[in-house]
């Protein structure tokens, strides 16, 4: 009788402990889903934008919306072909591809095919996505999911796409929940002129409204720009890791970053390529792998310095903050988020990354 009784308890308990299990489950997967920040991303692949796509749609706290296009690295047309063969490799073409402006609003329009590859994917030359249907009016698409979502921009190119948005309808660009973008610089050098980043140089009148916009409508934007940025170098050693630890993942990035190893080797003489664009991402995932101030912040949009910066940090102007500039990061926390989500691990599983991450010391970054 005593045996029967131990073993009703015993069945009893191992039920109660597997509901608890499974209650468990539960919360974290709610817990996932009611985090998941909804996102459009604005982009311009463009390699490091390709990188920063993979990590997104890697996050469990991310729910990617849809991609839009704007001229950069790459033409518009050729952009959106880049984004689809990403979306391919990484099994997500359901996700729709916006095309947006294909010149700035004012200025020439200058690509970085030189720092990309003729095809705007490190020479990759992959195949073409088949069967896959580009949507157009990016603008109109930001402008009704922002409206419609409580969603998020993360802006990884040329703000051409968001100042017309702005153009046609401010009260969306007001409802954006968030907004990071990767862009700008506080103290680094630039990568177009002295004192000038790429994203910010190729359309500074767009950049300039973005930024004059969000000082009248009192909202922040989050600036990642080179001064965190240049503090991320994926070297040859960490793709190596990343292939032997997932071949396909790791064959996939190896072959859009050779280009761009060779590229830094030659202009920045250093072994590896600074990845811009994915720290917006990881940062807008988890705000504490970058820190900074808020400020106001202006750009230049004439003259030599055209596309720089003006970072307030001394409050000359006396004028309410619109930007969080960031200025640290840690690298060897990003790598790890990186891999982590990249190749669905658990940190403690990449025993060997914090001793192949360059720390910032070892990377030029005010130089
Ligand atoms: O200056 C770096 C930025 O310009 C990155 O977003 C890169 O992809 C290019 O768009
Ligand atoms: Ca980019």
């Amino acid at each position: 009788f005593k045996s029967a009784v131990f073993a009703v308890v015993f069945e009893v308990f191992k039920f109660v402990r597997r509901q608890r299990f499974f209650c468990w489950l539960l919360h974290k997967r709610k817990e996932q889903l009611i985090m998941r920040k909804k996102v459009i991303i604005d982009c311009d692949p463009g390699i490091d934008d390709s990188l920063a796509i993979m990590l997104a749609l890697s996050c469990d706290q991310i729910e990617v919306l849809g991609i839009t296009i704007v001229c950069g690295n790459s033409p518009t047309e050729m952009g959106a072909g880049n984004a689809a063969k990403v979306l391919r490799q990484m099994n997500r073409l359901d996700i729709p591809i916006f095309t947006g402006e294909r010149t700035p609003l004012k200025r020439d329009y200058v690509n970085a095919l030189d720092t990309h590859g003729a095809d705007g994917l490190g020479e990759s030359f992959l195949d073409p996505v088949e069967n896959f249907s580009f949507h157009t009016d990016a603008v109109s698409f930001l402008e009704e999911t922002i409206l419609n979502t409580h969603c998020s921009v993360i802006a990884l190119g040329p703000m051409t796409n968001l100042a017309r948005l702005i153009q046609k309808n401010p009260a969306a660009f007001a409802a954006i929940d968030e907004l990071v973008s990767m862009g700008g610089a506080f103290k680094s050098h630039g990568n177009c002129s002295p004192v000038a980043e790429y994203n910010y140089w190729a359309d500074p009148d767009a950049a300039a409204l973005v930024y004059e916009t969000a000082a009248r409508q009192k909202r922040l934007i989050h600036m990642v720009g080179l001064d965190v940025t240049r503090q991320i170098v994926l070297t040859p050693d960490l793709i190596s890791y990343l292939k032997r630890l997932d071949s396909k993942t790791g064959s996939f990035v190896e072959a859009i970053t050779k280009f761009y190893l060779d590229f830094h080797w030659e202009w920045e003489h250093m072994i590896g390529c600074v990845i811009n664009d994915p720290l917006a991402v990881a940062y807008f995932a988890d705000h504490s792998l970058c820190s900074g101030f808020d400020a106001y912040t202006a750009v230049e949009t004439g003259g030599i310095s055209i596309g720089q910066t003006v970072v307030d940090s001394m409050n000359f102007y006396k004028k309410e903050s619109n930007s969080v500039v960031l200025t640290q990061t840690d690298p060897v926390r990003f790598f790890t988020f990186f891999f982590s989500r990249l190749l669905n691990k658990a940190p403690d599983e990449l025993d060997l990354l914090s001793d192949m991450v360059r720390s910032p010391k070892q990377v030029r970054v005010n130089s």
